[in-house]
């Protein structure tokens, strides 16, 4: 097309003094770093919440559940933060995590911008995306992130926090590294699910799949160690086993765990079901790599194997690995729980920034 830019550059590289040896610590001396006046001001890893957090947040999620079921409640949500502006930077393909942040934002009045595409970016012209960063800052009060490396919100949130401009940073999902506030929306569903019977202290939890590369396991696993007595059944083939540092991690926090590849052994000792998909976009090789492991799927005949209470569920996408037909179980809880993720990530931002007294207050009033 005539106008149309041809030359296009490479991206600009730039060297952050210190990044490297800040980003090679343990995540538990790092922690304090994304943190300002005894709260959490950047959600970057799992490893952030404790128990008192995770209870308060989804105390939070239900009273902002139940305030956007009437339409004052929801225009006193609307007002709390409508001078605020958010950014969705999500060059990495996602559905339920993208819509349900800019959902969140629109129940608390927030104003949102996006970036989905960085060909529509300046960075097609070389910029760094760490000055792209920078300008987002200039102009919102939040960036929240998904991308396709490790450290890329971490980096920006430490970025920021030593400019002159430090607006707070959520993880959206970094890689087969984590996502935090998934982990948080299946706390937040496995505690909803079992509130009749005592919460997730004591219970059994398989996780199914591809363990090795599934970032929402990773995050979830680090959350169990807030929980008393739980147990973990890791299911996997043997190529998709989960990874030693988590396992260290278990072991270090005294979680018990069992790793197997028996996945219909599994099925009745269980009280949760967290199905996961293969993981292909992470493989050397998607062409090679199979997608299909029918001995992890759960199917409908499996219906009568799992116990009364036992519910499932996926942090979505899923591919083959739950049969459509099992939707109709009341136990399946997947499409409950990604609409969870919404009430969860509304919580998450009215509590960034701090307006969630004002909603227990509404509530009380
Ligand atoms: N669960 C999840 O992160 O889904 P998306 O990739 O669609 O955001």
């Amino acid at each position: 097309m005539e106008g149309q830019m041809t030359h296009f550059s490479e991206p600009t590289v730039q060297n952050y003094a210190g990044w490297d040896e800040f980003y090679a610590k343990d995540v538990d001396e790092k922690i304090d770093f994304f943190s300002k006046e005894n709260r959490l001001f950047d959600i970057i890893f799992s490893q952030q919440f404790d128990r008192n957090f995770l209870d308060y947040i989804c105390r939070l999620s239900n009273s902002i559940r139940l305030l956007a079921k009437t339409k004052s409640g929801s225009r006193k949500l609307r007002r709390l933060l409508a001078h605020k502006r958010a950014m969705l930077y999500f060059v990495q393909p996602s559905t339920r995590t993208f819509l349900s942040f800019l959902n969140a934002c629109h129940i608390l009045g927030l104003k949102v911008s996006d970036i989905r595409d960085t060909s529509t970016s300046s960075e097609i012209k070389g910029e760094s995306q760490e000055d792209s960063i920078r300008t987002f800052a200039s102009y919102v009060d939040l960036i929240i992130i998904r991308h396709l490396e490790a450290g890329f919100s971490e980096k920006t949130a430490w970025v920021l926090n030593q400019s002159e401009r430090p607006v707070p940073v959520i993880n959206g999902g970094s890689g087969p590294d984590q996502h935090p506030t998934q982990a948080l929306l299946d706390i937040y569903t496995l505690e909803r699910s079992f509130a009749h019977i005592g919460g997730l202290d004591g219970k059994k939890i398989a996780m199914v799949g591809d363990l090795k590369r599934g970032r929402t396991v990773r995050s979830l696993s680090y959350l169990m160690k807030n929980y008393k007595d739980v147990t973990l059944y890791l299911v996997s083939p043997e190529i998709f086993k989960i990874k030693e540092d988590i396992k260290t991690f278990l072991n270090k926090h005294e979680i018990q765990f069992i790793e197997t590849d028996d996945f219909r052994q599994t099925l009745p000792l269980v009280d949760a079901i967290y199905m996961t998909r293969i993981q292909k976009e992470y493989a050397e090789d998607a062409t090679a790599e199979a997608d299909d492991y029918p001995e992890f799927f759960f199917k409908q005949e499996h219906l009568t194997e799992i116990q009364p209470h036992c519910v499932i569920m996926h942090p979505l996408p899923r591919r083959y690995e739950i049969e459509v037909e099992v939707d109709k179980d009341p136990r399946a809880v997947y499409w409950r729980q990604e609409r969870n993720g919404m009430w969860m990530r509304t919580a998450l931002i009215a509590y960034i920034f701090g307006v969630e007294k004002k909603i227990f207050k509404v509530l009380t009033a």
